[in-house]
């Protein structure tokens, strides 16, 4: 197992498979996706950087952007990440535009989990914060995921002052009677959104104590052994559950189970590390495999403890669409 100098554990492989986006998330890609992208990781590519990472004891994989959808091989890349062996879970983050007619698809692939992105339930604030006006279909596609029993089915919802942060009961609601999960991820400051990150930054914990004045309880740690970083609740009356994500909290990164690769192969061992090395020149044949895991074997003595986000240093990371956060 790949295990770091803080005796951290990593079974989790969150790959970017394109720097494009569809969206304009104010704190992230205000302007939208400017440049052409250059080419990221083929099919072939992405096979063997898994092999190589699920022979290290990797046993799930999140196929982040960018927009993951936008890749017009996605379902290839699904078949080929899930029929890695050692490879147990396969999940999806995504914006939800355009994946409605995708899902049966991506489950027949062997996709177990996707996380929608869906920032406000209110059609005028969904388009103020995104710049595209599909809050409808999004949810439709959420629904319809459920339905088609995909394992988990999660929102992730950034906490933005002013902009969502009356939503609490609306978010419940939706949990209430199904098997979803809403995550509430508190703002990240990047190099790209520092005056965004003043105005909207607010503390995941008010919504913690919001929902513990309502009746929900945390999940005891012990419960949730590799659920990596989010804080958990349930309620006995829901019976989906809420997740909080707070990067500025103490001992945050304790329980950091991740590695990441962008979309053009380099490995980053922290969203807000400052350097990145890529991997690419390891994964053109399966002989290769050795040499990558020795990569990335020796790369990770170099993972930090912590990030130092509270001394304000938010390392090299431009946005979260460079990574996926
Ligand atoms: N802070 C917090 N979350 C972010 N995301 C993207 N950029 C940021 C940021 N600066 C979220 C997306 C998505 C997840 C992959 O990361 O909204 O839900
Ligand atoms: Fe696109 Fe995600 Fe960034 Fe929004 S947060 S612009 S959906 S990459």
């Amino acid at each position: 197992m790949l295990t770091d100098n803080f005796q951290r554990q990593f079974s989790y492989l969150r790959l970017s498979i394109t720097e494009l986006c569809n969206f304009r998330c104010l704190y992230c890609l205000p302007e939208g996706c400017a440049k052409p992208e250059q080419q990221p990781l083929s099919v072939d590519e992405i096979r063997n950087l898994v092999r190589g990472f699920a022979e290290m004891g990797v046993s799930k994989v999140r196929l982040t952007g960018g927009e993951p959808t936008l890749r017009k091989d996605l379902i290839s890349i699904i078949q080929a990440v899930a029929s890695v062996p050692g490879i147990e879970a396969v999940a999806l983050t995504t914006n939800g535009h355009k994946i409605l007619p995708l899902l049966p698809f991506l489950k027949a692939a062997g996709l177990t989990a996707i996380n929608f992105s869906v920032d406000s339930l209110q059609p005028n604030q969904f388009e103020a914060i995104t710049g595209k006006s599909s809050a409808a279909d999004v949810l439709k596609a959420v629904e319809s995921a459920l339905v088609q029993n995909f394992e988990s089915v999660k929102i992730n919802v950034v906490l933005l002052k002013g902009l969502n942060s009356e939503e609490l009961p609306a978010y419940l609601e939706l949990v209430r009677n199904k098997r979803l999960s809403i995550r509430f991820i508190e703002l990240m400051q990047t190099s790209d959104n520092r005056e965004f990150f003043a105005e909207r930054h607010l503390p995941a914990d008010l919504v913690g104590k919001q929902i513990l004045a309502q009746g929900w309880q945390q999940v005891t740690p012990g419960t949730r052994l590799n659920m990596g970083p989010a804080t958990v609740f349930s309620h006995p009356e829901f019976v989906g559950t809420v997740g909080l994500i707070t990067p500025y909290s103490q001992n945050f990164c304790a329980s950091c189970n991740r590695l990441r690769v962008s979309a053009r192969g380099a490995l980053r061992l922290c969203l807000f590390g400052e350097g990145e090395y890529s991997l690419r020149p390891f994964l053109q044949s399966a002989q290769q495999l050795p040499e990558l895991q020795l990569a990335v074997t020796n790369l990770l003595g170099a993972k930090q403890q912590s990030h130092r986000l509270l001394e304000g240093h938010y390392g090299s990371t431009q946005n979260l669409a460079s990574i996926g956060g």
